[in-house]
């Protein structure tokens, strides 16, 4: 590159960004009308089903169309209770949108927050507006911090009045709300104006851990010099006009193309209709950043299109380099057809120099139509476990607290609700284990959601006004070892399981001061009809607790018979653990089977609508419930896309089940089998797919669990398939509910499936991820040539990998890959898989791919068949996007 005058793009982070927002806040009315002509062809075929627009401080129930963007906005009086309703003067509202007018500030409290519910799982835009346009009067520019959930996510600090500050996450919700607060800390007062979410397609923007916080999002090459947002861009992100450089000019198209906007990132047709270009034509495309901090992580995604229809003498073909190391190239960009460039792990070491530049057989130089920058946020702080949370909501609401009951009751530890008190364990997600609710004017009952705080220890709502009997559900708290309700109202009489607990000195009981209370063993008497011997008071209390034991198992059995029969055990989706009347209610009494496995039986069902899958293990094979439970809640915590999710579970004495979402499609065994089973047969493409959704769940098993899970018994029974033919992996995790019996004896269910089974494992009598990555080989092996993984010829036994290396002596792939595709696929593309494959099943563990590995190589060979697709398809094209690896600078940082 010696001669080439080298410029830069020099973006220092934090500028740009807020150039960024500058360029948003104001519209010019040209500019306006242009988008009113697009909003009518976009809007035919774009909905907002995936948006939640919320106006901040708009008057309750009050909903609006914004003009500009034709985006609908609501009020925000649903999602928070605190905080007053401001509005912008009407001169400063013009030259700003109209979600901007008004604002709700926070003169009180600490920490406010917002509780917006959300579908867990899904992969959100969230994005927070602030606009102060000195409504208060005050011309004194607040600073803050905005937090999401338990984590700090941005501090917002304003310095122009008239423009718009607005922080975007990209983030994966993992409770079904998100709660998103305003905290004080005491340099003005907290406001915000407007809060929006977008759902993305999972696909997108992943990152091996954390979160994505929005840098810059730059439209190169721009003619219109303005920014757009929805209904340009169906995801609503906002795109700014990079600013100006005399070394480089600008390149745009007049022709549109579908294809502009059609893979998976779909940044807008206008933004990818206009590129930048070097003007010295022999030079090359740099842009560089300086990090505000070295162990800072970045994700960087290039969006190219070529715009001019190049005659056949002509080439643009460019390579693109990082801190002067080969990245990625060459690199054609397809005519009017998007290609996103990325790196699949996040960008670290504290220097980051991109140059495009061009190959030696290119007449042009590198073009550039889009540039998204995003730093790593790592939201470690967990949010406390959803179940409590549901609880103490509830009680809140019961008894209308206030206090600081915002946000998220237990993190961060700064914030800990006044009265509650949590445990925390690591990464875990904190429990409740303390409620003090004393002297707080309560009236009414004592509320039933007490129960479903499970882990409670200590419970003080002693000097209020409770009325009512104690409920029963308090002497069922595990946990609970100090319960006060002295100085209340309450009726009846103390459970005798409570009161034998205090004498033993389990509980730390307190009930005076209930005028209407019954306290003592005898009281029971009028109630039950049970005769109680009187217990002599000298050497009574052996005595005296066998007959409180024996009274108390019957009343409990007693109970139990009145318990089973009223309103009907209802089932709550919420709850994860079912009992096994539930579970012959989701099943309509195991009905209909889906099929047997190693385990035990698959039953179909329903809850509520939903359809899930039960398996019912057998009781034989359960190695004790402790472990059972245990496991099953590590599973429960395992969520990946192509991993089926574990919906619930039942552990009653020796029913023990567990249930998971259905897959419409079945197991990938029955689709091999093609016409044989009716299924349609699979092509090239599908199996590529199917095969990486698969390596992608196990590698997330291997590297993205805590604990890492080996699955022990990858094969393709074990792989499932949804509606849309998304395979995810099943039966993770259980092989270590059921371990082998040790010994020497190898166990066919338990320890993998024959054939599949790792040939070093009859040598070490270990299972390792490496394991994994064999049987994993195998299966692969069977998507591409559906072979039968054994072949029994008269007394010889073929195994799946022996038939392909000999097959592959004879040199044609077309022989080797199932003959029912009649060669429908691209050669490189199959040689890839094949050679994955073979790989994976190398005897010798230590010349095994890792997942992570094998990921990338399915992603080659599958680019490899879309290459081909698309050169027939001419650019019309959904999968014109580029999948890049690069781990060149940075090691996987784990
Ligand atoms: C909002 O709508 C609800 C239900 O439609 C109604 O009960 C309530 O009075 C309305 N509130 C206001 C402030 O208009
Ligand atoms: C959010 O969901 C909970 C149940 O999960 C429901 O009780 C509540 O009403 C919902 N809130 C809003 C604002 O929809
Ligand atoms: C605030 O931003 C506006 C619009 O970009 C600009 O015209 C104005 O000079 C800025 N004000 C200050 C005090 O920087
Ligand atoms: C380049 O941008 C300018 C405005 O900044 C515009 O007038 C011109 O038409 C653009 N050129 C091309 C080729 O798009
Ligand atoms: C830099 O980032 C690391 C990790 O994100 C963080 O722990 C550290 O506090 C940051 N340093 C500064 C000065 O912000
Ligand atoms: C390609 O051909 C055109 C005219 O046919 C000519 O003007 C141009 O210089 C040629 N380009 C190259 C790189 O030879
Ligand atoms: C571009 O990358 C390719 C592939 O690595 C390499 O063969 C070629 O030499 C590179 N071109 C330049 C000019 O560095
Ligand atoms: C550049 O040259 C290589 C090798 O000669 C060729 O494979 C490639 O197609 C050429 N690229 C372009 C854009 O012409
Ligand atoms: C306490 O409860 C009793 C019996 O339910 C009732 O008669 C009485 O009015 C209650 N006293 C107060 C102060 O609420």
């Amino acid at each position: 590159m010696e001669g080439a005058s080298k410029w830069v793009l020099f973006l220092k982070a934090c500028l740009i960004f807020s150039s960024f927002i500058n360029s948003f806040g104001n519209f010019n009315v040209a500019a306006a009308k242009i988008k009113e002509e697009r909003i009518e062809r976009k809007l035919a075929n774009d909905d907002q089903s995936g948006f939640i627009s919320i106006d901040c401080g708009l008057p309750k129930n009050s909903t609006y169309i914004e003009k500009t963007t034709s985006i609908n906005y609501i009020s925000d009086a649903t999602f928070i209770d605190t905080g007053v309703s401001k509005s912008l003067s009407p001169e400063s509202r013009v030259t700003h949108q109209q979600q901007l007018w008004h604002l709700r500030s926070f003169p009180e409290g600490k920490r406010n927050c917002y509780r917006i519910n959300i579908t867990s799982g899904t992969k959100y835009l969230i994005r927070a507006s602030f606009l102060y346009e000195n409504y208060d009067g005050q011309n004194d520019f607040p600073e803050f911090e905005l937090h999401l959930g338990a984590n700090l996510w941005d501090t917002v600090k304003l310095e122009n009045a008239s423009l718009s500050v607005t922080p975007e996450i990209i983030h994966v919700p993992s409770l079904h709300y998100i709660s998103i607060c305003l905290v004080n800390i005491d340099s003005g007062t907290p406001f915000i104006s407007a809060i929006e979410l977008r759902t993305l397609k999972d696909t997108t923007y992943q990152t091996q851990s954390g979160s994505l916080s929005s840098l810059l999002r730059l439209d190169l090459g721009s003619s219109s010099n303005r920014a757009y947002r929805y209904n340009y861009d169906v995801y609503d992100r906002f795109w700014s006009p990079a600013a100006y450089n005399v070394d480089w000019t600008n390149i745009s198209t007049s022709f549109t193309s579908d294809s502009l906007s059609q893979n998976d990132y779909q940044p807008p047709e206008v933004v990818m209709s206009t590129a930048a270009t070097p003007l010295d034509t022999t030079a090359s495309f740099d842009f560089s950043w300086n990090p505000d901090n070295a162990s800072s992580q970045y994700y960087v995604y290039m969006h190219f299109a070529e715009l001019q229809k190049l005659p056949a003498n002509e080439s643009r073909a460019f390579n693109i380099s990082l801190n002067g190391k080969y990245w990625y190239g060459p690199l054609v960009p397809k005519y009017l057809s998007t290609s996103t460039i990325f790196s699949q792990s996040a960008l670290s070491g504290g220097q980051y120099q991109f140059s495009l530049y061009m190959t030696k057989n290119s007449t042009l130089p590198p073009i550039i139509n889009a540039i998204e920058i995003y730093i790593v946020k790592d939201l470690l702080q967990s949010e406390t476990e959803q179940g409590d949370v549901d609880a103490i909501t509830n009680i809140k609401a019961t008894y209308k607290v206030s206090r600081n009951w915002q946000g998220d009751p237990c993190a961060p530890v700064t914030y800990l609700w006044d009265g509650v008190n949590c445990s925390y364990d690591g990464y875990e997600p904190p429990r409740i284990t303390s409620l003090d609710l004393s002297s707080s004017g309560l009236t009414g009952e004592i509320a039933p959601h007490i129960s479903k705080l499970t882990m409670l220890q200590y419970l003080d709502l002693s000097n209020n006004s409770l009325s009512g009997p104690m409920p029963d559900f308090l002497s069922k708290l595990q946990s609970l070892k100090v319960l006060k309700l002295e100085k209340n109202n309450l009726t009846g009489s103390v459970a005798l399981e409570l009161i034998e607990k205090s004498k033993n000195g389990l509980l730390t009981l307190s009930v005076d001061e209930n005028p209407y209370l019954c306290s003592s063993t005898s009281c029971k008497n009028k109630k039950n009809n049970i005769v109680i011997p009187i217990v002599a008071s000298v050497g009574g209390f052996f005595i005296l607790l066998f007959t409180a034991t024996a009274i108390f198992w019957i009343l409990k059995k007693k109970k139990s018979y009145v318990s089973s029969n009223p309103q009907g055990a209802s089932l709550e989706s919420k709850q994860r653990q079912y009992t096994y009347s539930d579970v012959l209610k989701i099943t309509n009494n195991f009905r209909r089977i889906l099929g047997k496995g190693g385990f035990g039986t698959v039953y179909h069902g329903y809850i509520d609508d939903t359809q899930v899958a039960v398996k019912m293990l057998s009781p034989s094979s359960v190695q004790g419930y402790q472990q059972f439970q245990a496991e099953v809640k590590l599973l429960m915590r395992v969520h990946h896309r192509n991993l089926t999710s574990l919906v619930g579970y039942c552990n009653e004495e020796t029913h023990m089940g567990l249930i998971y979402e259905y897959m419409e499609l079945g197991n990938l065994d029955e689709h091999l089998s093609g016409e044989d089973s009716g299924a349609k047969l699979l092509s090239w493409e599908d199996r590529l797919r199917i095969a990486m959704d698969a390596a992608q769940g196990l590698e997330y098993l291997h590297n993205g669990s805590k604990p890492p899970i080996v699955h022990r018994d990858v094969k393709c029974t074990n792989i499932l398939l949804n509606e849309s033919l998304q395979a995810k992996l099943a039966d993770f995790g259980l092989s270590k509910i059921f371990p082998t019996d040790g010994g020497t004896h190898v166990s066919t269910i338990v320890a993998g499936t024959p054939g599949y089974l790792d040939p070093e494992y009859y040598i070490s009598n270990r299972l390792t991820e490496k394991s994994d990555v064999f049987s994993f080989g195998v299966v692969l092996l069977e998507i591409i040539t559906r072979q039968p993984v054994i072949t029994r010829n008269h007394d010889e036994k073929t195994h799946i990998s022996n038939w392909v290396n000999f097959m592959l002596s004879k040199g044609d792939i077309k022989n080797i890959v199932d003959s029912r595709l009649h060669g429908d696929f691209d050669n490189n593309s199959a040689w890839k898989a094949v050679e994955t494959a073979m790989a994976c099943v190398s005897p010798n563990s230590t010349n095994r791919p890792t997942m992570n590995e094998v990921v990338m190589e399915l992603k080659e060979s599958l680019a490899s068949e879309l290459s081909r697709k698309n050169l027939n398809r001419g650019c019309k094209t959904k999968d014109s996007i580029e999948l890049v690896s690069i781990n060149e600078v940075t090691p996987l940082a784990r």
